[in-house]
């Protein structure tokens, strides 16, 4: 596991987070939310602690809410999260050679999810909607469509240099 842009899981913030919600299991969704907006994943001493602070939960049951969701990552995400759609008109139209120039230019290995310096994740999802745009990137929420390997690299280095 990449733990570059780990950051450390303060028990004073989870308390602050626990706090607002009550520490109501009810709200255990919310509550998961709230610590994977803090740390941008779901650190395990996370999951442990929020799971012997609510009543009638274990760090067990925390876990597995956790890995049920698809919006909960395990894993540190990078201050952008690409996505690569790899749905049939995204794969057809050449989402895969998009996927990869990226995994080149982020150097990242098989299975490495965030590059070494924390500033980029990578993940695949399935159809966004629109296929019409194919083959479709988001980043950090942004459309990017009709991509080719040298438009990701091109939008790779725009945000590299804004972040020097
Ligand atoms: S297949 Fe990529 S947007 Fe539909």
């Amino acid at each position: 596991m990449n733990t570059i842009n780990s950051r450390k899981v303060s028990t004073n913030k989870l308390d602050e987070i626990l706090n607002y919600y009550e520490y109501k299991k009810s709200n255990l969704i919310a509550i998961l939310q709230k610590i994977q907006e803090e740390y941008r994943y779901l650190p395990e001493e996370a999951m442990i602690y929020v799971g012997t602070k609510l009543d009638g939960l274990s760090p067990a049951t925390v876990f597995g809410v956790a890995t049920f969701y698809a919006q909960f990552s395990l894993e540190p995400k990078g201050k952008f999260e690409i996505k690569v759609c790899d749905g049939t008109a995204c794969h057809v139209r050449g989402s895969m050679p998009v996927l990869n120039a990226i995994r080149k230019k982020l150097n990242l290995k098989e299975d490495q999810l965030t590059s070494e310096n924390g500033l980029f994740s990578l993940e695949t999802v399935s159809c966004l909607g629109a296929c019409g745009l194919a083959p479709v990137v988001v980043i950090n929420g942004k459309v990017y469509p009709q991509m080719t390997t040298d438009a990701i690299n091109i939008v790779i280095d725009t945000l590299l240099k804004e972040e020097s």
